[in-house]
């Protein structure tokens, strides 16, 4: 690597008090000189996170680790032909980075920086790129996938049937983004509720954020019959298909999801025995119940465990109640693990199982957001990140 991560690191700290007035100098800098940009990104930018500013301090963060970050960068560069980007978009979002990091840095900038920015960006660019290039020619850059079937699942949960207009590959385990025409441009991640089925169809479970741009349209308002666009599967919380461990899955809210399709396709197999852990904040919110009893029925080694404390019980309640789940399983060494959740649950539980013997190159669950983790001291960067809000499953369910 021809520049120094720590460079870069030090450049974030000088700005990183100003993150909000540097997010809104970027996006200025990068429309008013590409205006054309401007549509590839959703009309209200100021209800967005910075997503994009966001992702590269969180690369930057990750330049020590290069084989993890040409994976991410991979997926990422695949997944951005669904945003429209275009190879000559790099260089001109690279430069309006570059012209908000000087600015920002005022004194402290030094030609040092200059020249490992640019460094970084040409290489984390060039893998995108890349990456884009080696999709194979009849890939979509978006699936177009009907809404066949809407359900109330619970009163904030709707379960969608999707079918694509071609099919989708997938394994189970992945998420993808979504998109409704009703809200343009706006892309949020959700699991992909089963195996896949021989009729191509998937499901997605949405529960509503008050106040959310997409999922509110999801669960109240998109109809039977419309259209959304798919991008391509994301994720790499799946399970090794040569293991024959048995599975310990622990699931919060609509992490349900993501673990009904894992075992579903366990269930085709039968060979391994599984256990759920699914929590919830009470039984009310237990939701999609009837999938448990015919999985249950189904997988003669499925072992399912709702835990859920009386209503009107707090959170802490409904975690204290997990983590007694957790410990009446004993040992859980050599078990495949599976965490689904909102974005608290998965560090904890991973803590809990540790001490009940998981092997954590076992455990799996997708990416927490840095900035959730706060048993640690937060870096120059992961401060920078912090005055954020990470979207994820809803923050009220259980964690
Ligand atoms: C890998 C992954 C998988 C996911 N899978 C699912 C899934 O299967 N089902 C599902 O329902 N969701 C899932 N989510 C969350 C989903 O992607 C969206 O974040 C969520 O639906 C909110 O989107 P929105 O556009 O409605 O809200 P936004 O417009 O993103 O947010 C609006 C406001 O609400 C706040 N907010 C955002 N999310 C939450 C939240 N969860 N709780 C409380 N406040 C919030 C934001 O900070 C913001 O202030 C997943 C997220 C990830 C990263
Ligand atoms: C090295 C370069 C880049 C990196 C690391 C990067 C990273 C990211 C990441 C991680 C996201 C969030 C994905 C999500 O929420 O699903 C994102 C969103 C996005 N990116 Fe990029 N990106 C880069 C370059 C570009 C370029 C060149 C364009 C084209 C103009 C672009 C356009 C977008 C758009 C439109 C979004 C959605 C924004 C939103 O939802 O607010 N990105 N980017």
């Amino acid at each position: 690597m021809a520049f120094d991560p720590a460079v870069l690191r030090a450049g974030l700290a000088v700005v990183e008090r100003r993150a909000d007035q540097l997010t809104a100098y970027f996006y200025a800098h990068l429309f008013a000189h590409n205006p054309g940009v401007r549509a590839l990104f959703p009309e209200r930018m100021e209800e967005q996170r910075d997503r994009l500013l966001a992702a590269i301090t969180h690369l930057v963060q990750r330049l020590d680790e290069p084989e993890r970050l040409a994976g991410y960068l991979t997926a990422l560069g695949r997944d951005h032909r669904k945003f429209g980007a275009r190879p000559e978009h790099y260089p001109a979002v690279g430069a309006s980075l570059l012209a908000t990091l000087r600015r920002f840095a005022g004194a402290a900038w030094t030609e040092e920086q200059e020249k490992a920015w640019t460094e970084a960006w040409t290489v984390i660019s060039q893998a995108m790129i890349d990456a884009e290039r080696a999709v194979p020619a009849d890939e979509p850059a978006w699936w177009q996938a009907e809404v066949v079937h809407r359900r109330w699942a619970a009163p904030d949960v709707a379960v969608l049937t999707l079918a694509p207009d071609r099919p989708y590959p997938f394994t189970p385990g992945q998420y993808l983004t979504l998109c409704s025409p009703r809200v343009p441009q706006v892309w949020r991640p959700y699991s992909i509720g089963c195996a896949p089925r021989v009729d191509g169809t998937l499901e997605v479970h949405v529960r509503r954020v008050p106040d959310g741009l997409l999922s509110p349209v999801l669960v109240d308002e998109v109809l039977p019959g419309e259209q959304l666009r798919l991008g391509p599967a994301l994720g790499t919380a799946v399970l090794d298909p040569y293991s024959r461990r048995p599975l310990l899955a622990v699931a919060g809210g609509t992490g349900w999801a993501q673990v009904k399709a894992v075992v579903e396709a366990l269930a085709q197999r039968g060979d391994r025995r599984a256990t759920v852990l699914l929590g919830a904040r009470s039984d009310a919110d237990h939701y999609d119940l009837d999938a448990v009893r015919a999985l249950v029925d189904r997988y003669a080694r499925l072992e399912m465990v709702l835990a859920a404390p009386e209503d009107g019980a707090g959170r802490a309640e409904a975690v204290a109640l997990v983590h007694e789940g957790l410990i009446r399983l004993g040992d859980c060494s050599g078990r495949d693990v599976l965490l689904s959740g909102p974005p608290d649950l998965a560090p904890a539980v991973a803590a809990r199982l540790a001490r009940l013997g998981a092997d954590p190159e076992l455990v799996r669950h997708d990416p927490v957001p840095d900035t959730l983790d706060r048993s640690r001291p937060a870096s120059a960067a992961e401060r920078f990140l912090q005055p954020r809000d990470i979207a994820w499953i809803n923050r009220t369910e259980l964690g």
